[in-house]
């Protein structure tokens, strides 16, 4: 069976969310009731074939579960607009899909409105917004540019129906406001730990979960190319050294792992 049959088919108890990880940034959330989100799914080969003469090695590490033409998501949502997290290949794939909305800061939206969407299905974003998905509350967090190619990052928080509510850093430099996403106590939080290119490093990443304090942080960000990766036993480690009360969840790509209340 496929990844996105599995997903389809997956039953998700009361007060949980299932989660599966694509890789990078790239998450699909499903609630009890069904809906499924996604973030930053990067499902092609874009940057290597994009970008050939970067002069760092960004062929994708990670296999591609789901091909762009198979995703069946609900809501798809982007922290920013570089091209690992808002993949225009990727979107051009899925824009014929019964996806429902395209959320994400306004140059995301750009590049949903580039590659085809309609502009009644697409919903900016940005820190300290409000929307409501179905059974899905999401609200935006503040995130620091780590570069001037894009100067509107953005995080999110998302509460999944009556099950858990997620932090989800998206690429962002180090900032003292980071924490400002602790008044919503989140149960979870998924944070990038790479540290490369002006991203938290795994120690700052283990800094922010000490202040924010979830249950369990799960790392992200490490894995996809070669000249951005980084161990994440690393990140384990400095969780133990700066938010000891926070539980450490590696999840292993394209496996479901449900967390209840
Ligand atoms: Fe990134």
């Amino acid at each position: 069976m496929s990844v996105m049959s599995e997903i389809r088919g997956f039953a998700v108890p009361r007060s949980a969310v299932a989660i599966w990880w694509l890789g990078q940034n790239g998450f699909i959330f499903k609630t009890s009731a069904g809906t499924l989100l996604s973030t930053d799914l990067y499902l092609t080969d874009n940057c290597a074939c994009a970008l050939p003469d970067l002069g760092i090695d960004v062929r994708r590490q990670v296999p591609v579960y789901i091909a762009p033409e198979e995703l069946d998501v609900d809501c798809y949502v982007c922290t920013h607009n570089h091209a690992d997290h808002t993949d225009p290949a990727t979107i051009r794939g899925l824009r014929n899909k019964n996806t429902m909305q395209f959320i994400g800061p306004h140059p995301s939206c750009d590049v949903y409105r580039e590659e085809g969407v309609e502009s009644g299905r697409i919903v900016p974003a940005w820190p300290q917004c409000e929307l409501e998905f179905r059974d899905i509350h999401i609200r935006g967090t503040f995130a620091l540019p780590t570069d001037d190619t894009d100067l509107n990052h953005m995080g999110y928080v998302f509460t999944f129906g009556k099950g858990p509510r997620l932090y989800m850093t998206g690429d962002t430099d180090a900032s003292e406001l980071l924490a400002s996403a602790g008044k919503y106590s989140p149960d979870l939080a998924i944070t990038c730990i790479n540290g490369g290119f002006n991203n938290l490093s795994h120690f700052e990443a283990a800094e922010l979960m000490g202040k924010i304090k979830p249950k369990a942080a799960i790392p992200c960000h490490y894995d996809m190319f070669k000249d951005n990766a980084v161990d994440p036993k690393q990140f384990r480690a400095s969780l133990k050294l700066r938010a000891p009360g926070v539980g450490y969840q590696e999840l292993e790509h394209a496996k479901p792992w449900v967390f209840a209340l």
